[in-house]
This record gives structure tokens, sequence and C-alpha cells, in this order.
């Protein structure tokens, strides 16, 4: 059930928000308050920090990337893989000196690693100067939290809450101002055997059909060119809602709205990838062509082993349907090599897969074990060295594909979103509807808008163009 956030009512006790404004306007801090947000992870992060953004817009904080003059810090943290979780570890320890200078400083944890009773021990235990600590179920208790930390001065820790409610109203701060990123689901419900997301983010809750229809207008209303819907599994989206809908229809919806966009989503699940959805994106004015399937092991044991419900046959079957239906489809994915137990010819069914689908690109990943998934627990008898190698191999191989792909587009007049300058003076960069990026030459004023260009040139995954 959707649960209304409402900020404005002055009554009510639990309303932290303009309380703990005032408060720290005389308390905490002198002038404008500021605030260092870094988030890390995937792009449900990067949605979660611009509302807590947007609730301490709220309360009179402006914001800075700089810690150093930062009245307070927050690390909204991921537990995806495990180089992650040590920056985190790094970057807090180096905090330490900030808060040595400046005791007055707030600093704060937040996101998926905070649902991982291991790390919040440690940091409790190793980290005393660390003020507020809160999971991925307390967004919408933030201003509470935040006001516990500053009036009382204790340590404010709060993770593990079970809380199903879909929140709609928290304040959004986008970070961009013509691309943005619409949540429309929470959660995971797949339990894929090597993946922390599902006891990180719980259940799978979607928000209302009527919710996410009436954002993705208003966002369009007030000039967003871009708008990605976000989901850890955007395919089954609607299952939990009393009203029966399907993602299919939730894009197709939006895909209705009157105006000049593209729209984009993302993570799909080839399991719930059902042919209808093909077919809405190849009858739809918005759709981008892009589609990330994440097909993880082209290998039906290690598929088995990862719990993930579909064969090898059955996801070349989605992936044939797209290309038959839509015509120029760019498709990406996720990999991860090394799964424990994944043998070296086991391995090479995931090369021959990506030679047969001819990505576009790849996000390729070496297994990490995540401590309380099932495939932690298993046997892993090849070394970090031996599954580098094979890492290496199949990026040699995805190289050439990308680059074959990119030369194919050369003299194509292609319709981009220019995104903004490239490192190269004069130069802007853009990205097809494909989602390929292309640089071309022309005026900072065209950042935000939609233009054509010709392809020039392919540089392995980057293609370089002329304004038509
Ligand atoms: N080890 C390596 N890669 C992982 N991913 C998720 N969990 C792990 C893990 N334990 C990858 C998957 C997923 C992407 C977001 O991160 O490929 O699709
Ligand atoms: Fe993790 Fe699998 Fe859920 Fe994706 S679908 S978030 S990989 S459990």
């Amino acid at each position: 059930m959707a649960n209304r956030f409402e900020y404005k009512n002055f009554d009510d006790k639990d309303n932290y928000i303009q309380q703990s404004g005032e408060v720290m306007a005389i308390r905490a801090f002198s002038g404008v308050p500021t605030a260092c947000i870094r988030t890390y992870g995937c792009q449900q992060n990067v949605a979660d920090s611009e509302k807590i953004k947007g609730m301490l817009s709220e309360m009179g904080f402006s914001f800075t990337e700089n810690p150093e003059e930062a009245d307070f810090i927050l690390f909204n943290t991921c537990a995806v893989r495990e180089h992650a979780e040590d920056r985190v570890f790094g970057n807090v320890g180096a905090l330490k000196n900030i808060k040595r200078h400046r005791p007055s400083v707030i600093i704060g944890l937040c996101g998926c690693m905070m649902e991982q009773p291991h790390v919040t021990d440690r940091l409790y235990k190793s980290f005393p100067f660390v003020n507020l600590v809160f999971g991925t179920h307390s967004l919408q208790n933030f201003p509470k939290l935040f006001y516990n930390v500053i009036t009382n001065g204790k340590r404010v820790y709060e993770t593990g809450v079970d809380d199903k409610t879909v929140y709609e109203g928290i304040p959004t701060k986008r970070d961009g101002t013509f691309k943005g990123w619409l949540p429309i689901m929470y959660g995971c419900d797949n339990f894929c055997t090597y993946c922390i997301v599902p006891y990180t983010r719980g259940r799978e809750r979607s928000r209302k059909f009527e919710d996410v229809v009436n954002e993705a207008r208003e966002m369009i209303q007030s000039g967003y060119k871009e708008i990605t819907l976000l989901g850890q599994n955007v395919n089954s989206y609607g299952k939990n809602l009393d009203e029966k809908v399907t993602f299919a229809q939730l894009l197709s919806a939006i895909d209705q709205i009157d105006g000049d966009y593209i729209l984009r989503f993302m993570t799909s699940h080839p399991k719930d990838c059902s042919k209808e959805l093909i077919d809405v994106i190849a009858n739809s004015k918005h759709i981008s062509t892009h589609l990330h399937l994440p097909f993880q092991s082209g290998n039906n044991r290690v598929l088995k082993a990862m719990n993930r419900h579909y064969t090898r046959e059955k996801y070349l079957d989605i992936i044939n349907y797209a290309k038959e239906k839509i015509p120029d489809v760019s498709l990406t994915s996720d990999i991860i090599v090394g799964f424990p137990g994944e043998t070296y010819e086991e391995f090479l069914d995931t090369v021959s897969l990506i030679e047969e689908v001819e990505f576009t690109s790849l996000f390729t990943f070496i297994y990490s074990a995540r401590p309380g998934t099932p495939a932690a627990e298993w046997d892993d008898p090849y070394t970090h060295e031996e599954k580098s190698k094979w890492f290496s191999e199949l990026l040699a191989v995805q190289e050439e594909i990308a680059a074959k792909r990119c030369a194919s587009m050369v003299g194509q007049k292609v319709k981009v979103l220019v995104e903004g300058k490239s490192d190269k003076d004069g130069v802007l960069t853009s990205r097809t509807s494909g989602n390929i990026i292309v640089d071309f030459e022309g005026d900072e004023s065209l950042i935000g808008q939609f233009v054509y260009v010709e392809i020039t040139q392919a540089r392995n995954w980057i293609l370089l163009g002329k304004l038509c």
C-alpha cells in the first residue's frame, strides 16, 4: 500500500523537516548549512540520494562536492561487490581528520551496506565518530533521525527495519535538469544465489501505476528529456499491486504522454521479459531501442546454480524476438565471470553467447562472495588469478564485437540527446537511443536538446559525428 508522506503539516509532531531546519539554524550551524552527499553503487542509490537531497533542501541546506566544507557528510553505500565495501571503509576512515578539526560536522552513512550487520557492527566499534547510520528502509525517517542526531548528540543507528510500505511524496532534488531517474519499484524477490540485494533492499514492492505515470508527466512537463524507469527487476512491476498491471502496460501508458523525450528503463530480468514488452517498445513513440538484459552466464548448469530461472535457449529466444521486432536494437548485459564452481568450459559458453548476440557493450564482473548469500558458502576452486585471465579473454572478444558494431554505424544519421561537454574543447558528448555515445563539434547551447548527427568515425565503443 502506498503511504503519502506529507511534509507541510506543521501540527504533526512527526514532521521534523521544518522543525529540524529551525533547530539546525539556531543550534548547529550558522548561515546556510551545507551537505556533501556521496553516492556509491547503482542508480537506485542515486535516486535515493536525490530524495535525501530533496529533504535536506527543504531543511534549508545547500550542497557541495567537497567534504572539507560540509556541515553534514553522508555516504550512500553499495554492497553488491567487494571493492565497493573496501572503498567506503577507507573513505569513512579518512573523514576522521575532518571530524578532529571540526567536531560539529555530522557524519552519516546509509544505503545497502548499512543493512549488513557485520558492517554496522564494525562501524559501531571502530568508527565512533560516525553520528548517523540508517538502512534502505529508513529513507522516509531521515528527517526524524537527523533531528535526533542534532538534538541529543548521541549516535543514531536505524537499520534492519522491515517495512513494506511504499512512501510517496518525499521531495526529490534531481541531480540533472534534463535527465532523470524515476523509481517504479523497490526491492527484489529473486534471490539469485550470488546477490545481496534481496537482503539489503527487502521484498519487491511496486509503486502505484497512477503515481508513476503522474510523476513521469510532471517530469516531462517540467522539461525532462530523458526519463529512466528504475527497479531491480522492472519486468515484474505490478506483481504485488491490487490492480492488475504489467510493466509493458506502464511503459505504454507513459509513452502516450505528449512531449519530446526518450524513455529508458533498467534493469530487466530475462525470466520476466515478455514478448508483449518487446512489442510495446517496437510500437512506441518514445521508448529507447536499448535493452539491458543481464544474462550473467551462458551456461545452463551455472544459470541454474545462480537461481536465474531461464536457460540459454530461452534467453536467445527473447533476444532474437527483440532483434526481429526492433530495428537497430542495442543490447547490453551484465555478466559474472568465475561463479563458484564454474569451469573454463562453462565460461566458454558465456563467450559463445556474447559472440552470438553481439552486444553493444557489457558490464562484466568477477564473482565476489557476498556474506549472507548462498553462493558465498560454496566451494570456489578457481583462483582469482585464473578468473582474471578468463575475464580478460572475454573483454577481448567483446571489444572486437563492439568495434565492429560501432563501425557499422558510420554514415548513419541518428537522433541524439546532447548530454554535455566532452574533455576536448568545443566537442559535445551525446547519446543515441541505443545508448551509444557520440561526440561531435557543437555549441554548448545544444546541451539538453535532441539533435541529429551523422556518424563519421567509430572509435571502439564511442562514435564521432557531425551535426546535421
Ligand atoms: N559478484 C559479482 N557480480 C555481482 N553482481 C551482483 N552480485 C554480484 C557478486 N556477488 C553483478 C550482477 C548484477 C550486477 C548489478 O552486479 O551482474 O547484474
Ligand atoms: Fe540481485 Fe538477482 Fe534481484 Fe538482480 S534479480 S537484484 S541480481 S537478486
